[in-house]
């Protein structure tokens, strides 16, 4: 089967990493990919909004599955566009309905679909402009800190906690008024949750569903969790305080009733779900310190979680998503490797502020790094490299085009020699103005 892979991050380098592992994938293709997508498929010059040239070139090319990596094209109906168009009918696509995504493309959607159907998540409001004085009532009955919330997209920056009423209010008034454009003329207001979090996946066909690899997502700029957020600066897999007693209430507590509900609601989802959760550290409506809560859906994979994640998955990525697809993947089996992954990402100087692009990467071909598509079970010794923000000059060679540049990931028999391992891929690489953490999951050794 050809496939067509929709996205340009250090994702999708990861997932056409396992895509391309797949005796069943015959020519992949990435759209429109970067430096590091090509050693695992052909790079395709078109973006992901652009439904019809991708329509066009699904024919041209006999593509029989697209995987759709980020949240835009689906939030904007690809899914509902290919099976609606009869000349790409038979194409799988995976990746939820338009009408499904807006769990992720609407926060008040989300927070409704979660309280109609009782999944544990944070209490809350929504509000518009009008509403301004009734918003401010309801965050004068929530305990400090506030949680604000821009309804729509807002590539990950539309939510806002504020330390005082004061500044809730101000914030609330600003969001309202356009901070985020259109995603903020509604803001969910809701309860802040403590505790700690952990990104869950989960795999469904609409109806069976598999959980994959739980990671733990290192949002903050600085070691020991400091400083402004970005994309994410590491990961690790799996997460030891996601234990089988939390893992056995996130199952029934919040996925059975997730899908129940979206067959309930006639909303059909055939992809990854990503829950991103917090484990409570104190009692909260009728929870329990220990237990899960929602704080929200994304309606893909994560990033950089993927990049842990799929090398964790042992079993052929192609099958499983034919399942998805065909509506039977109660009938394919999910393999986990049973080792630690650790991702760390480089990152350009100066992000998640302004950044140079255009430096020139070396150390890229060491021998510590895997070359093309080698299975995880021959790469216990070596790291494996996923590009994000990369892209080749004319001269040809590897130079940096984003925040987040590269990700190293590399297997252990624990988080810390994962860890170990690597911090000397990530010392190799060379491009300046280099950071990266150093610290990537070992607050979790309190857990072990
Ligand atoms: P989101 O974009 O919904 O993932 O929110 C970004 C981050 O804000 C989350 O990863 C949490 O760290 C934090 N956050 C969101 N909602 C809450 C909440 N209700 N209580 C505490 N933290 C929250
Ligand atoms: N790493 C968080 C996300 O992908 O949204």
């Amino acid at each position: 089967m050809n496939l067509l892979l929709l996205g340009s991050g250090g994702r999708e380098c990861a997932i056409a990493w396992k895509l391309a592992q797949s005796p069943k994938c015959e020519q992949l293709y990435i759209a429109p990919g970067n430096a590091g997508t090509s050693a695992y498929g052909q790079n395709v010059p078109i973006k992901v909004g652009e439904f019809d040239k991708i329509a066009d070139f699904c024919l041209q090319h006999q593509i029989g599955m697209i995987v759709v990596g980020p949240e835009d094209p689906l939030v904007n109906g690809i899914y509902d566009y290919i099976k609606g168009n009869e000349r790409l009918a038979g194409i799988r696509v995976i990746g939820p309905s338009k009408a499904a995504a807006q769990l992720e493309g609407s926060k008040d959607f989300a927070k409704g679909f979660m309280s109609r159907h009782q999944i544990p998540t944070a209490r809350y409001r929504s509000f518009n402009a009008e509403q301004y004085d009734e918003a401010c009532r309801f965050l004068e009955e929530l305990q400090a800190p506030y949680v604000l919330k821009a309804d729509g997209l807002a590539a990950g920056k539309g939510v806002l906690i504020l330390p005082t009423l004061d500044e809730a209010r101000r914030e609330l008034r600003l969001m309202l008024d356009g901070m985020f454009g259109a995603a903020s003329a509604t803001v969910v207001i809701e309860e802040f949750l403590s505790g700690i979090e952990c990104s869950v996946f989960v795999l469904t066909d609409g109806q069976h569903y598999k959980i994959l690899p739980v990671a733990k997502d290192y949002k903050r700029i600085g070691e020991g969790d400091t400083g402004p957020n970005t994309g994410g600066m590491g990961n690790c897999s799996p997460v030891p305080f996601a234990d089988d007693e939390f893992m056995q209430k996130v199952e029934e507590r919040i996925v059975r009733p997730t899908i129940a509900g979206l067959q309930q609601e006639g909303l059909r989802y055939q992809g990854f779900i990503f829950l991103g959760l917090i484990r409570i550290d104190r009692d909260i409506q009728q929870y329990h310190a220990g237990d899960p809560m929602v704080i929200e859906y994304n309606v893909r994979m994560g990033d950089p979680e993927t990049e842990v994640v799929m090398p964790r998955i042992q079993s052929d990525l192609v099958t499983l998503l034919e399942g998805v697809a065909d509506g039977n993947l109660d009938t394919k089996t999910l393999e986990v490797d049973p080792r630690a992954a650790v991702t760390v990402m480089l990152v350009s100087g100066g992000y998640p502020g302004s950044y140079a692009k255009g430096k020139v990467m070396t150390g890229l071909d060491h021998e510590l790094f895997t070359q093309g598509t080698v299975a995880p079970a021959d790469s216990a010794r070596h790291s494996i490299l996923f590009h994000a923000g990369t892209a080749r000059n004319d001269a040809g060679q590897v130079v940096t085009a984003g925040g987040r540049v590269i990700a190293v990931t590399s297997y252990g028999s624990d988080r810390a020699a994962a860890l170990a391992q690597s911090m000397r891929g990530a010392q190799l690489i060379e491009f300046e103005g280099k950071y990266y953490r150093r610290d990537i999951g070992q607050d979790l050794a309190a857990w072990d």
